[in-house]
Parts: structure tokens; sequence; C-alpha cells
């Protein structure tokens, strides 16, 4: 008979929590998952998700009988000893990170109680030190959470490691948690609590600044005629730099990169200090977003009145999530400019009509490019890479293609007959027609 294991707390069933809570549940504990929201409680009771995680939906259910969804805080504190916290920790208007959702869990906890509070959000380093002031009883384990949307599943099951935070008289509580991981074979890192939520902050931040230095050298690919594909395979072969997260595009997006280097740029000016680099990061990415239309603007002359086909809006492929996606800036500078912007997404339209203003949502990538006088390829997901480009180059009113993530195959696209423009290849305008 199989031993029974400890059982797991989550609060806030988020992309972070849901997935915590269907990975120890696979990982055999039972699971008592809080939410504040009664109409997602009641949809993941029935197994529905309200947000498109490959793998995800498949783990919940397999796992039904092992995670109980609630509303109810004394529920979970009845149930289990060790918590996740999972609430998000959005932007405030100030750049910081709004910790209100993360208090009120605060509020909610007994101050006499053996709990374990596991913080999986993302908080500004000292966030824990202050916690563990407030509630001296309790133990405070900070264990950051890596995870990507769209491989979030893989990633729980196979993290490149697991940071465990403990300050002096939290050893067992962190010996705890390594615990729960252990299963995963993992390379773990236990360490202080501040330390924990700097690796998470920096981590992000230096992910964003690799993507923001790709893009900007790629800004200077084109004015030189380099092509910065080839230039980000010549430096990732060098170890120290490493391949990944040198894609050029327009931009990063997300729920984490956009918050995180803002609430790493406000924590260390909190502190009197001016993170320089993170405030050109950040202007880098905003600026990046909007080269797509220069581009356009090279080909079609003035954007009045052109239409203009987004393929992709979500922030990344295989995930609907809307937030801070490129998409979202992109068709507002096209409308500025006077364009008519359609788009199409495989599985984000529905999110991004609460989002988009006057945009027309199309039910397939064809339909959207019917009479559009330009495409431009905003997410990769796969489905754009097989289209028939014959086929689209036919219904348009002009063939032609800006690859914003450069993507799609220039030479399939030419041989279709369209005029294809990427990020920082050799541009292939002439003078506007
Ligand atoms: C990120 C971190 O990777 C993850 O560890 C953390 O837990 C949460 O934030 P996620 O937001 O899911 O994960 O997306 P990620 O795959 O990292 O991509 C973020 C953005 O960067 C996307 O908009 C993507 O298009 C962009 N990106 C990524 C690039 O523009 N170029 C790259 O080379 C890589």
């Amino acid at each position: 008979m199989s031993e029974r294991r400890e059982p797991v707390g989550v609060i806030g069933v988020g992309w972070v929590g849901l997935v915590t809570a269907a990975g120890f549940a696979e990982l055999g504990h039972p699971v008592i998952a809080r939410d504040i929201l009664p109409d997602k409680v009641a949809a993941l009771s029935r197994g529905e998700l309200q947000m498109h995680e490959p793998g995800l939906a498949e783990m919940v259910r397999r796992n039904a009988e092992r995670i109980t969804f609630t509303t109810e805080m004394a529920e979970l504190l009845e149930g289990a000893r060790l918590l996740f916290v999972c609430v998000d920790t959005p932007p405030t208007y100030s750049g910081d990170a709004d910790l209100s959702r993360v208090r009120a869990v605060i509020d909610e906890l007994p101050a006499d109680g053996d709990q374990v509070l596991i913080m999986k959000s993302t908080v500004p380093a000292g966030t824990g030190e202050s916690i563990r002031r407030d509630l001296p009883r309790l133990s405070y384990v900070s264990c950051p959470e890596f995870l990507k949307e769209g491989t979030a599943v893989a990633d729980f099951m196979n993290p490149d490691r697991v940071v465990i935070g403990a300050n002096p008289g939290d050893e067992e509580a962190a010996a705890a948690v390594a615990g729960l991981y252990a299963p995963l074979g993992a390379e773990t890192l236990q360490t202080d609590v501040a330390s924990a939520e700097m690796i998470k902050l920096a981590s992000n931040a230096f992910l964003a600044t690799k993507i923001s230095f790709i893009n900007e050298i790629a800004n200077v690919c084109e004015e030189v005629g380099a092509d910065v594909g080839e230039v980000a395979r010549g430096m990732g072969l060098d170890e120290r730099i490493g391949a990944s997260f040198l894609r050029a595009g327009i931009g990063y997006g997300g729920s984490c990169f956009p918050k995180d280097v803002s609430a790493l740029k406000m924590l260390a000016g909190n502190t009197g200090y001016h993170f320089q680099l993170l405030t050109s990061v950040i202007e880098v990415n905003e600026l990046q977003k909007r080269r797509v239309v220069g581009k356009l603007q090279a080909h079609l002359g003035s954007l009045i009145d052109k239409r203009v086909a987004l393929l992709g809006l979500a922030f990344k492929p295989d995930t609907d999530d809307m937030r801070e996606a490129s998409s979202l800036v992109l068709a507002a500078r096209l409308q500025g400019e006077g364009a008519e912007v359609v788009a199409y997404d495989p599985v984000a339209n529905a999110r991004a009509a609460e989002l988009l203003d006057s945009v027309e949502l199309a039910e397939s990538a064809l339909e959207a490019l019917e009479g559009a006088d330009a495409a431009v390829l905003v997410t990769e997901w796969g489905e754009f890479a097989e289209l028939d480009w014959a086929a689209a180059a036919a219904r348009m009113a002009r063939p032609l293609v800006v690859d914003g993530r450069n993507f799609l195959d220039p030479g399939k696209l030419r041989a279709a007959g369209f005029a294809y423009e990427g990020i920082g290849k050799k541009q292939e305008i002439g003078a506007p027609s």
C-alpha cells in the first residue's frame, strides 16, 4: 500500500496555483486549492479550465479525486499545513508590485497557527521578512515559481532548479518543502528568504535584458545589412552566452517579464538605487512593439484606410494569455495611423475581444487576410507556418508580410509572391508603392 502523502494547500488558483495544485496531486498528495472566485471554483470542480494550457486540463481531471477546490479558507486551514500562496501580484500604476492580494491572504491566517506559508507569488525582496514579523508563529518559506506558460506542466515536472528560501528558525519548514519537491530530482538551492526573492526577480530581469539586447542588435543589423538570426546563432555558440532567449522580434510580453522588470527597477529605486540598465530594457521593449508600423509605412506609404491583418494576438504561442501582449500596442498604433485592423488568433480571440477596441476578429487566418494590404505575424503559432500562403496571396489586396517573430520561411513566402520583411534582416523595400 502506498504511504499517505502530506496534504498540500494552494491559495489562489491562477496559472501558477493550478499547476502547483495539479502537479502535487500528480505526485500523490491530497490537495486543497482555494480561490475567492466562486465561478472559477465551480468550473474547476467540474474539471473545466478557464485558460488554455497544454496538458493541464488532463492533469487536473486525472487527479480529480485528489484535488478539492473551495472558496473557504477554513476548509483549507483544516486540511493542510503546507500552504502555497499563489495569488497574483500585478503592477500598480507606479510600477511597484501590488501586494494587496498577498496581504488579504495574510489577514485571513490565524496568528497562532502552525502552518507553513510557502510564497510562490513573485514579491519584492524584503516582503518575506516583513510577513514573518507580522506572523511570528507561522513558518515562512520563499519558493519562487519559474514555470513558463505553454509548457507549464512539463516545467513543473522537470524544473531547471527548485529555490527554497528560509531564515534561521524555519529550517524544518524548508526541509518539508524540499521533501515535497524531492521526487522531481531537480537541483535544489537552499538560501535565505531575501536571496530567494531576488533570484526570481533577477532571473526574469536578466531574460528580459537578453531579449531587449538582441532586439537592439536586430535594429542595428537592419542598418548594416546583417541578419540577426545568424548573429544570434553565432553568439549562442559561446557557452558563456547561451543560445536561448536570443530570438529577436516585436518585444516581450506576458504576465511576468513586464511586471517583474518594473518591480525590480522600483524595488531598487525605493532603496535609492537607480537601476539604469532596466530603464533601458523597458524602453527598448516599448519601442520594439511599434517598429512594425515603420516597416509597413515603408511599403505602403500612409496607413490611412489600409487594411492590416494581425496573425496571432496572444503574448506567445500555446497560450490564450493576452496580458501585456505586443499585439495590444501594435493594434492601437496602427489604428492611430488610420489603418483598419483585422486579427485572428487560434485560441485568444475571446480574451482579445475584451481588450481590443474596434478590431475585427476573424475565424481563420485566411479570413483575416481577405482583402488585406498587409499581414503582420505577431505570435508564432505553428499553423501560420503551415498556411497555404499562395492561397493567402490570392486573397490579399497586396501580398506583403511583416514577420514580427522571424518565424516564417522567407523563401517560401517570396515563392508565393510575397514581399517579406522580418526583424533584423536586410530590408526588401524600395520606394513605397
Ligand atoms: C516567463 C519566464 O520564462 C518564467 O520563468 C517565469 O516564471 C514567468 O515569465 P512566460 O511569461 O510564460 O515565462 O514566457 P516566456 O516563454 O519566458 O516568454 C516571455 C516573452 O518573451 C514572450 O512574449 C516571448 O515572445 C518573448 N521572447 C522570448 C522573445 O521575444 N524572444 C526570446 O528569445 C524569448
